[in-house]
């Protein structure tokens, strides 16, 4: 149900109350409707004549009956915005077709037929960033999901596959580069100060993998031998005062290129491989056929510019776009329910690589965190949708944590069940099944059950059901042996009031708290509501360590006693269990502390806790810090919500915020003389140094508790590492930490960062950031003033997001008692949405938590929906996800 039907507003919405679909409440698509499209197009050929405020356009399809459709005699080609300048059928100009909305419908009598139409559209208007745009003097595509219908009538749907062949002509010395998908067949000049090019693609794909490129670019270039011996050209293309900062992007690239013919069996299809930097981009990157378009965060570092985390993003993400040619590439989606297909099995390749580049345990806390952060909040809210979705009004809006993150775990669960080995005959048979196909998460997994010898029945439910299960842990003692009993529970969520059992797959081991020894390992695969698990014990005083690894995407709730956390934080063999172990110390002490109930020793237990993290010579920097960070506030929030004796606790910003401080205080002064020893010992560590990073890490640790135990001594010490820093992550790491402080120090080095970096797009996006997301009391005001300042600016995606989802991020802020925060990311939304659509959109699920947070600001938070839902003219994107979230 949506506003309309059940008005929030006690007064009713008028001109939400009408029920047929109008741009204020767009259709909803469903799954279950899908239908093959009647007519094949296995050519494409494309002429654009290219200009900043006019490109014109000449598309020739060739088309032709499907014969596994339903038959049709009108051909549907999707647009948006467009207008058709002339239509031709065979040659012949025709006027019988029409518009119907925004598509155009075109009669077809025969089996076969060449249809031309010609579009012109104005890419420095196109503020939404997809179809065809200007950016910084260049023009690109951006067509995932679906933005080719801006450019061209098209049957827009990633099941048409067509073979390309794109002539694009313009201005030389404005365009002086001129890239598409494929290889470059041929170009030439006119002679008129304009020039051309030709590229042709040999691979058969569907439109949202179509990509354009025009601009005064250098490239990076290194060849590649593939394991067959073919060398493929690699291009990173940037602007030329950017050119020195594209190395790392470049040898990542090389190195996933290695890896996945290493791990995957996967080759790379081309000659060639372009990666294009642009500063204007809605998402992370594009894996455009051949053309991979990038925002510029994801590509330019280098050490003065960009953290060790910085480096990471990019290794990252340039694995995903590249692992992309075979998950996503020659294997694409029937239609774009079936999104995790491609987005949940690279994600899955990505982080697998990552873990094989910078080290398993670490980079699985990383992922962990951020599925925490971002998915298992969006599955216990308005927008929980399952990892296939059943429908959606604007498909933007399931570009989710949930599609991309849960649905890697939900693989990863496979591939754990299978072990490594079966894994990958899966696999292979999943690509030599299905290439050159649009497959469904069905075929992936009847390749995986087939390939791998798995039964994947019950399994399934993990695309089709919502929600973070929870497994509750309990345990008796039996002679020798320890009987374990798991039960699940999958709670209700938007549109799925009942849950079957699943399918939660948990390696586990039992130590021995008083012999201080650790168990063998098992996994328990646990299938029905409710199961007994028996093992050996291997000595007395068991303790169960469970979900190590994270094998499942499940919250897991036992009732250890603190000396048990205790334990595993100090003794379990499995990193990430220790991690957990101290994870969970902190949360069952935090929402205590902030549910007003008492802790008693929990703080100590903390602290000595954390002493024994600091002193514990066995661990590397790059473990250490992790194991310093405490849970986020945002997770706090949902171990918050819904505990308590009767389980309706709501979560209390205010509250939770003031309890972590007071936490980080009592460990920054209970342990000052360690930290400080830590400091001491990590600051003689140089950059180059294969254990910088993980210094580097600490390092900023050790500042965070400074600055909640002993401000003046934080001010001084983040003061001095910032003036001696040779590189990005000791800089920015002391003014995080500055910029949340009352102190000269704050305003100096602020000013001092800020005139260093001046010009440079992407560090200016970390100065408004750095601020946006700092701790000081005054922090509503400044993003206000940051907002008005000449480097703000509402057009570019990555300045909005530096600043206001860094804010809607800083709790403290957005959760301001007054709303003034609510209000703040509300007034974005609206200005927003009519500029850039899927941008704004994306700020509306912070406030969509309303119903997990305690009464009074869970008002505010409504209000401020209601207000966006009253507005005319909201886009589909912002109309469907207020829409769910006031639902
Ligand atoms: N396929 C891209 C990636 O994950 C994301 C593109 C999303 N684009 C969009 N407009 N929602 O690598
Ligand atoms: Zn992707």
């Amino acid at each position: 149900m949506d506003i309309a039907t059940t008005p929030t507003n006690p007064d009713g919405n008028p001109e939400l109350a009408d029920a047929a679909p109008t741009p204020h409440r767009p259709p909803v698509i469903h799954r279950e409707d899908y239908r093959p499209f009647p007519w094949r197009v296995p050519t494409t050929d494309l002429a654009f004549e290219l200009g900043i405020e006019k490109t014109r356009i000449t598309a020739t399809l060739a088309v032709e009956r499907n014969p596994d459709a339903e038959p049709s005699d009108r051909l549907r080609l999707n647009g948006d915005g467009i207008t058709a300048q002339s239509v031709t059928v065979d040659g012949e100009a025709v006027n019988d077709w029409e518009m119907d909305g925004p598509d155009l419908v075109l009669p077809l009598a025969g089996d076969a037929h060449t249809v031309e139409i010609v579009t012109e559209i104005d890419p420095s208007a196109n503020t939404q960033l997809m179809g065809l745009y200007a950016s910084n003097g260049m023009l690109c595509t951006q067509c995932e999901a679906e933005g080719f219908r801006r450019i061209t009538f098209f049957p827009d749907r990633p099941d048409v596959l067509s073979t390309y062949r794109v002539r694009m002509s313009g201005p030389k010395e404005q365009f002086p580069i001129l890239l598409c998908n494929g290889n470059r067949a041929a170009e030439g000049e006119n002679g008129d100060g304009t020039h051309w090019a030709e590229w042709h693609d040999p691979w058969p794909k569907p439109s949202y993998l179509f990509a354009l490129v025009a601009g005064d670019l250098v490239a990076n270039s290194g060849d590649f031998t593939t394991v067959s011996g073919r060398r493929v050209e690699c291009n990173i293309w940037v602007r030329r005062e950017d050119l020195a900062r594209t190395d790392h992007a470049l040898e990542s690239l090389h190195r996933s290129m290695r890896w996945d013919e290493e791990t995957f069996g996967r080759e790379y299809d081309l000659d060639l491989y372009n990666i294009v930097a642009v500063s204007d981009f809605n998402m992370g990157a594009m894996e455009n056929k051949g053309l991979n378009v990038f925002n510029t965060k994801y590509v330019l570092a280098d050490k003065d510019t960009a953290t060790d985390g910085d480096f990471d993003a990019v290794e990252g993400v340039i694995a995903h776009e590249y692992f992309h040619n075979w998950s996503g590439n020659r294997i694409t989606c029937r239609d774009w329910f079936q999104l995790s297909l491609k987005e949940g099995f690279t994600v899955l390749r990505d982080q697998l690589f990552s873990q094989d580049m910078r080290g398993e345990a670490v980079k699985r806390i990383e992922d962990v965190r951020i599925l925490r952060a971002a998915q298992f909040p969006e599955d216990a809210g308005p927008l929980a949708h399952p990892i296939r979705p059943d429908s959606y009004r604007e498909i933007s809006n399931f570009y989710t944590a949930t599609v991309y993150n849960k649905g890697a775990e939900v693989i990863r669960m496979m591939r754990s069940m299978a072990g490594e080995e079966r894994f990958r005959k899966g696999t292979d048979l999943y690509f030599e099944r299905h290439d050159g196909e649009a497959a469904t998460c069905e075929d992936f997994v009847r390749a995986i059950e087939d390939g791998a010898g798995l039964d994947l029945t019950q399994f399934r439910l993990w695309y089709s059901q919502a929600g973070t299960p929870r497994v509750r842990v309990s345990h008796e003692v039996a002679g020798d042996g320890i009987r374990i009993t798991l039960s699940q529970q999958v709670p209700a969520t938007p549109g799925q009031a009942k849950k079957q059992p699943m399918v939660i797959p948990l390696r586990l081991a039992v130590h021995s708290k008083a012999n201080e020894t650790t168990g063998t390992e098992h996994i328990a695969v646990l299938t029905e509501a409710e199961q007994v698990f028996e093992y050996p014990l291997t000595g007395p005083d068991p303790v169960i360590s469970i979900n190590r690894g994270f094998t499942a995407p499940v919250i897991v709730e036992r009732e250890l006693a603190r000396d048990d956390l205790v334990f595993l934080a100090a003794h379990d063999d499995d990193p990430f269990a220790r991690y957990e172990a101290l994870q969970e110390l902190a949360v069952d002490h935090l929402v205590a502390a902030a549910s007003g109930e008492t802790s008693e020793g929990g703080e100590a237990a903390l602290v000595e806790a954390f002493r024994a993290i600091l002193a514990d010579g066995t661990l590397d920097d790059a473990m250490r810090g992790e194991l310093m960070m405490l849970p986020s506030e945002t997770y706090l929030f949902e171990a918050m919500a819904g505990s308590g004796a009767t389980g309706t606790r709501k979560a209390d910003p205010g509250a939770i915020h003031a309890a972590r401080e007071r936490l980080k205080a009592a460990i920054g002064s209970g342990c000052a003389e360690e930290l400080d020893a830590l400091y001491d010992r990590a600051e003689e560590v140089a950059f180059d140094d294969p254990a910088g990073r993980g210094a580097r890490k600490v390092k900023a640790q050790v500042l965070v508790y400074a600055a909640a135990s002993d401000p003046a001594k934080a001010a001084e010490m983040a003061a001095r590492q910032y003036d001696r820093a040779d590189n990005m992550t000791d800089r920015q790491g002391a003014l995080m930490v500055l910029a949340g402080l009352e102190a000269p120090e704050r305003e100096e080095r602020l000013a001092d960062f800020y005139d260093r970096y001046r010009g440079n797009d992407l560090v200016i996006d970390k100065w408004f950031t750095l601020q946006a997301l700092s701790l000081h009391p005054q922090v509503i005001a400044q993003v206000e003033a940051l907002a008005q300042h000449r480097d703000f600016t509402i057009r570019n995606p990555n300045r909005v997001r530096s600043l206001y989802m860094a804010f809607a991020g800083n709790p403290q802020g957005f959760h301001a008692q007054d709303g003034a925060g609510y209000r703040m990311i509300a007034d974005l939304i609206l200005k927003l949405d009519p500029i850039n659509p899927q941008t704004a959109a994306r700020f509306v699920s912070p406030l969509g938590r309303w119903r997990r947070i305690e009464p009074k600001r869970a008002a505010l938070m409504k209000a401020e929906l209601e207000r966006i839902a009253e507005a005319d003219n909201l886009s589909r994107d912002t109309y469907e996800q207020v829409s769910r979230s006031l639902d």
